[in-house]
């Protein structure tokens, strides 16, 4: 071991000097050094620059292999997806300290460069994106070291083909650019045969044990990408032949610990017309007509102020003004002139308005009439089949903006309707905020909730609600941070936004209403508040895409922050506290967690922000848990690197994302057995099993059940966890799969939303390892069988979940002779069916429980069996 440090400590100083001048070797040669390989390091055209660092070796310099096809090592994370993300001529050496660099090229039109390092070239550390002051481009890296003046030179040359250089002493501080003399030009790439083709690269020399390193580890890789495509749909075939199981339970309640009991949670985002169209009771489209080209990038040329309206018949015509708005805020307004009675303005709702008979519906709006004279209109809720099924008039007596409004009951329920608003009489009227709200939201809040939604949300009982994103919390570029001072107070006075996610957020749900809707499901708030950066998918901004709040903004966005504890927390003679009792809630929202980032990419430009934030409010709220991000993957740099920001700043809880295939998680259900129990606790704040296509189904959802039972098992360092995305409106679903579907009528929960019922109504807050035996002891079987026994302190009751991915029935015996007090009957919840399955429902029934139980896990199912504690006598 020790011969081997030396003489690779020694190969290590002649490679250093060697890599670090220019590349000069010729076509053929040998490395000085037995021990030493040639690595070519190249990003490619064959898959548009978008798989990163691929390496190639070679003894000779004639005979190369490449390792893995368009396999990168490490990937560019600069810019959005699709147009972003790729990487140009990168370069590949090592400094005087043996660590390895990488510079690369970002794209023709982008005027800045990549840089990351790495120890072995298997795990890079974080990226950055120095920007280049002179040149019209990066192109041709290299990267050369002035020893005399002991400074790195990136060497690059423009689309003119000028040449440049830029000065780096440690990859962290830049000069400015410099143009240098063609003659000075150095590192020109070198283009090689391989077997894939022509590619253009450089050069750098390795140490033998750190190529086969590389090569082990893209092998490994290789092997757990082919275990984690593992599909129950190949079932017949892995287990042909396998036959009925049986397993033994025996829960060991002397072992039992402590778990959290703020396992389930829901993790709510305005995706998939989530909030606007969908939650939000609104059932005016564009009330506000604040629509605006950009919500969309302007790619949709109807998208406007007048989305959702129109007019119909003779004598009218509509102008969207922007004179004199109801306030700064909602600059936008309709102004109907008439000519002659008889026209109407109409919107059309989210496709179509629903309506229920004899139900209430309030019509509210702000309006306007000109001249003194009191003007009628006359409203009307219109079915395309039905015609009218409510009107009524109402007399606007005031020539400046004011609120009125009346209450419609419709004569029949209706799925087509359009809301029409008919001037009785000639002359300008100006129309806003334009709104129809069913009576009965959920638990009758004003300015609330779809009851039906609500309903399906708070059946899983969930424990917190994070919201409101996602990506919709960071935003696309600094100008779309989700501010949440934008989103109280009267609805006029909201500030709405272009949702990332290609639509309009009214922020008629806003800040209010989510700890409002928390404190109505019995669910904690855990608010999300950028961490000072935008999303690292940013398509706007420009270079440095992920770029931050300006440092002499940073006080007030943090003072932000304290002010929305304020807002949920403080006392009511204080200022958010105020606004909190005039928004209609005196009493505290009882804030405990705050989240600061979402999946961030962890820059340098991240963490100086994000510790600002944690350690004001640290300071400020000691009371409030902070959880942080540590990345979009469950592993790669922003995950370590997150997780070591977590871990110097001692955050109490970071978020981990991850959506994978069902084999991933059936392959991963270890994950978190060796979890450090001294660092930061988890919050698996976004996750779901993806089939092929963004399909859910019983496939996945037993996939997120056998992992659910991990989750529990570990419960004591995962805290909460959250399937994502919760909400999709049919035929505005911008991500798939989702936990519940909806349209107008109809709530559609998925065959994984009774999953997260199934834990969330049968949690417990003590986990009881048990000794499990299966008939079968092969790894492929038993990995298919997830078991989690648990006890709900409050209530005594005990919980079984038995999770069979297995194609065969498993006969269950289960040992309660540990649990003297327990009641002989119990209640067993069985989901299961055919694994397309994509809307299946558990049944429930009640069964005998004696101390030896004895149960039928049918093949692919889920079964929840809870004991209730024996009622006191
Ligand atoms: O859940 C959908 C999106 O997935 C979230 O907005 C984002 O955080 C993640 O990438």
């Amino acid at each position: 071991m020790h011969i081997k440090k030396i003489k690779y400590h020694a190969i290590f100083l002649v490679l250093f000097a060697v890599s670090v001048l220019p590349v000069t070797a010729k076509a053929t040669e040998r490395p000085a050094q037995p021990d030493s390989a040639y690595l070519f390091a190249y990003a490619s055209a064959k898959n548009n620059h978008d798989a990163g660092l691929q390496l190639a070796w070679s003894v000779d310099k004639t005979k190369w292999e490449s390792i893995g096809t368009n396999y990168g090592f490490v990937k560019s994370d600069y810019g959005p997806w699709g147009r972003g993300k790729k990487m140009f001529n990168p370069f590949l050496f090592r400094d005087r300290a043996g660590l390895w660099h990488c510079v690369w090229g970002l794209g023709s039109d982008i005027r800045a460069f990549a840089h990351a390092a790495s120890v072995d070239l298997i795990n890079w550390k974080r990226q950055s994106y120095p920007a280049i002051t002179k040149g019209d481009a990066f192109l041709n890296t290299s990267v050369t070291y002035d020893a005399a003046q002991n400074t790195y030179h990136i060497n690059y040359s423009d689309k003119k083909g000028k040449h440049y250089r830029i000065n780096t002493v440690d990859f962290k501080a830049y000069s400015a650019s410099q143009e240098v003399p063609d003659a000075a030009a150095v590192n020109q790439p070198q283009t090689l045969n391989l077997a894939e083709g022509a590619e253009t690269g450089n050069i750098a020399l390795v140490a033998r044990p750190v190529l086969d390193k590389l090569v082990n580890t893209f092998k490994q890789r290789q092997r757990a990408g082919a275990l984690n495509s593992e599909t129950l749909r190949k079932d017949s075939a892995t287990y042909s032949g396998l036959k009925p199981l049986s397993i033994s339970i025996k829960p060991l309640p002397a072992t039992a610990k402590p778990i959290s009991d703020m396992l389930i949670g829901i993790f709510f985002e305005d995706i998939n017309y989530a909030a606007d169209g969908g939650l939000y009771a609104e059932m005016i489209q564009n009330r506000d007509f604040e629509y605006a080209p950009a919500d969309k990038s302007g790619r949709d040329a109807n998208w406007n102020s007048t989305y959702a309206w129109k007019v119909q018949g003779d004598g009218i015509s509509l102008k969207i003004d922007s004179v004199a708005p109801i306030n700064a805020y909602n600059q936008h307004y309709a102004q109907l002139s008439v000519n002659k009675p008889g026209g109407v303005l109409y919107n059309t709702g989210y496709d179509g308005i629903a309506l229920k008979k004899d139900g209430k519906y309030n019509f509210t709006f702000f309006g306007k009439a000109d001249g003194a004279s009191p003007r009628k209109i006359k409203v009307k809720l219109v079915s395309a089949k039905q015609g009218v099924v409510a009107e009524a008039v109402i007399k606007l007596t005031s020539t400046g903006w004011k609120k009125w409004g009346t209450t419609l009951v419709p004569a029949a329920t209706v799925t087509d309707a359009a809301l029409y608003i008919e001037p009785l009489s000639s002359g300008k009227l100006a129309l806003d905020m334009v709104s129809l709200f069913p009576a009965n939201t959920y638990k009758n809040r004003p300015n609330g909730m779809r009851t039906d939604l609500a309903d399906a949300i708070a059946d899983i009982h969930p424990r917190f609600v994070r919201f409101p994103g996602g990506c919709v919390a960071h935003g696309d570029g600094l100008d779309n941070i989700y501010r949440w001072k934008n989103t109280i107070g009267p609805v006029e006075t909201r500030i709405p936004q272009r949702n990332l996610w290609g639509y309009h957020q009214s922020a008629g749900l806003g800040f209010h209403e989510y700890f409002q809707f928390c404190e109505d499901i019995g669910a904690a708030p855990v608010p999300v508040i950028a961490a000072g950066v935008p999303c690292q998918n940013s398509s706007t901004g420009g270079d440095g895409q992920q770029g931050g709040i300006p440092m002499a903004d940073m006080q007030a966005y943090i003072q932000d922050i304290n002010d929305l504890v304020e807002y949920a927390n403080g006392a009511v003679t204080t200022t958010w506290g105020k606004k909190r009792a005039q928004a209609g809630h005196p009493k505290p929202f009882n804030l405990k967690y705050v989240g600061i980032g979402n999946e961030d990419l962890i820059s340098d430009i991240f963490e100086v922000r994000f510790k600002m934030i944690f350690n004001a409010l640290a300071k400020s709220h000691p009371e409030i848990t902070v959880i942080g991000t540590v990345g979009p993957f469950h592993s790669g740099t922003d995950f370590v690197e997150g997780w070591d920001v977590a871990g110097k700043l001692k955050v109490p809880v970071v978020d981990e994302h991850y959506y994978e295939s069902p084999g991933w998680f059936i392959n991963n259900q270890s994950r978190y057995d060796s979890y450090d129990r001294t660092k930061s606790k988890v919050y698996l704040g976004e996750y779901a099993a993806h089939a092929p296509g963004g399909q859910t189904n019983l496939e996945t959802a037993l996939a997120e059940a056998l992992y659910l039972t991990s989750l529990e098992r570990n419960g004591d360092v995962v805290k909460m966890a959250s399937y994502a995305p919760l909400l999709a409106k049919e035929n505005h679903t911008q991500w798939n799969p989702d936990m519940i579907y909806f349209n107008n009528t109809e709530v559609k929960p998925t065959t994984g939303y009774y999953v997260q019922t199934m834990f969330g109504k049968n949690a417990g807050d003590i986990y009881m390892p048990s000794a499990v035996t299966l008939s079968d002891t092969a790894t492929s079987v038993k990995k298919r069988i997830g078991i989690s026994v648990v006890k709900d302190k409050q209530t005594g009751d005990v919980i079984i979940k038995m999770a069979n991915l297995l194609p065969v029935e498993v006969n269950a015996g289960i040992d309660l002779s540990s649990f003297p007090a327990l009641s002989a009957t119990a209640t067993k919840s069985v989901l299961t069916g055919n694994l397309a399955d994509k809307f299946l429902k558990p049944g429930t029934t009640q069964i005998k429980a004696p101390k030896q139980l004895t149960q039928t896990l049918p093949a692919y199912s889920f079964t929840v069996i809870r004991i209730p504690a024996k009622p006191l006598k």
